[in-house]
């Protein structure tokens, strides 16, 4: 079975990833088990599905979903073409986004819901018969919602570890021990897909010297964590790691506290990015799961967001938990939906990083004192491996 997804949406803001809705069709159709038919998905907008609705259902204004089956639309076409034909599923973006709102889920989560009650239309059930039959058809849509989320073939995000704690330890003595250049090659071959360091205008860990040499040493991919500053900058042009992210800087705090506001410092973030640009180096900002930042990320020309975890981290129970997890779940979506690349990172440790890693829209976790700290434990090798399991398992 094939299914064709037809995006006829105008408006730009209704931004739908298509791959990813194209990868939950296939999955639904696997699960459905329904092979030799052809379905085709029409993405519009409300005016559009308007249109459908009073034309083939009498009734005025928008809907969420409608579905035609191919019985009803090709009836002048050859028999044998008719019959792997299954028919037509129309959805509304606008309706499904206010949906999704509603019931605190992802956009992309409500027009899956949608497709499966178009396609059990499809298949014959119809909720408008009986109660029993509304019943029946609604079990199957939980099921079905069920084994989509459970059978998501998400590749996992990557681990990127931050060693800068390693450099602190060795601040401590100001001595050459330990090495965050040698710490860095042991997270590599144990598994961690990219490096993280901070060159912070104090220079308080990371020093000059560890930039330099970790450009040349690191085979998966440098990361450089820096403030907007006219020094910093002109060391990251120099260096070129295969990424910057953007991080507020306070002298006064221990580690990174916030997200950055880029709604306040947009010029001067905008003229980073703009030289970062140049030099062909990709940037990320480190934000608040907050939509105003993303959109503002988005404006100012950033290819990744790097989605502050701390607040879910630092919960003091389940609900607060909960609640800081749906935020993070809902602007994940978003800004991957606005075309951004999506990173999360900031006190993430070995019981809080499964439920980030399930998201299916995170590229990358950046994570440092948790593996750093277990590395004192158990050492560094076995803490980074530890640490990827815990975000295979999500998977
Ligand atoms: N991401 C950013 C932007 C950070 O500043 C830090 C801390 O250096 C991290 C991730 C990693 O946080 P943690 O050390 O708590 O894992």
């Amino acid at each position: 079975m094939t299914v064709h997804l037809i995006n006829q949406t105008t408006q730009e803001r209704l931004h739908i990833q298509q791959k990813l809705l194209q990868e939950r069709c296939d999955s639904l159709l696997n699960l459905l088990d329904i092979s030799g038919h052809d379905v085709s998905i029409v993405l519009l907008d409300d005016a559009g599905i308007a249109r459908y609705n009073s034309k083939f259902r009498h009734k005025k204004g928008p809907t969420n979903v409608l579905s035609f089956p191919a019985t009803d639309l090709y009836e002048e076409l050859p028999k044998e073409l008719a019959s792997s034909q299954l028919g037509d599923i129309l959805i509304s973006v606008e309706t499904a986004r206010r949906e999704a709102e509603k019931k605190s889920c992802s956009l992309h989560q409500r027009i899956s819901e949608l497709i499966i009650h178009g396609l059990l239309h499809l298949l014959g059930y119809d909720h408008e018969q009986s109660t029993r039959e509304a019943l029946i058809m609604w079990e199957k849509e939980q099921v079905l919602i069920k084994q989509l989320t459970n059978s998501r073939s998400k590749t996992m995000p990557h681990l990127a570890i931050n060693v800068d704690h390693v450099a602190t330890v060795r601040q401590a003595r100001g001595t050459t021990e330990p090495d965050p250049v040698h710490a860095a090659a042991i997270c590599e071959l144990a598994g961690a897909e990219g490096i993280v360091i901070h060159l912070r205008e104090d220079r308080r860990h990371i020093q000059d010297r560890d930039v330099y040499l970790l450009r040349k040493t690191v085979k998966t991919k440098l990361n450089l964590e820096m403030a907007a500053a006219k020094e910093i900058i002109d060391i990251a042009l120099d260096v070129k790691p295969d990424m910057i992210t953007l991080v507020p800087e306070k002298r006064q705090e221990l580690t990174t506290e916030g997200g950055l506001d880029v709604v306040a410092n947009e010029k001067k973030i905008k003229k980073t990015i703009n030289k970062m640009s140049k030099a062909g180096i990709p940037v990320s900002i480190f934000i608040d799961p907050d939509p105003t930042q993303i959109k503002a990320s988005l404006e100012v020309g950033a290819t990744f967001v790097e989605l502050h975890t701390g607040r879910y981290c630092d919960a003091r129970n389940g609900e607060e938990q909960n609640k800081e997890f749906r935020l993070i779940e809902r602007s994940a979506e978003l800004a991957f939906e606005s075309g951004l690349l999506v990173n999360a990172g900031h006190g993430l440790d070995y019981r809080t990083t499964s439920q980030i890693a399930a998201l299916p829209t995170i590229d990358e976790l950046s994570i440092g004192h948790a593996i750093i700290t277990r590395a004192v434990y158990v050492g560094l090798d076995q803490a980074v491996r530890e640490m990827r399991d815990c975000i295979l398992m999500a998977g």
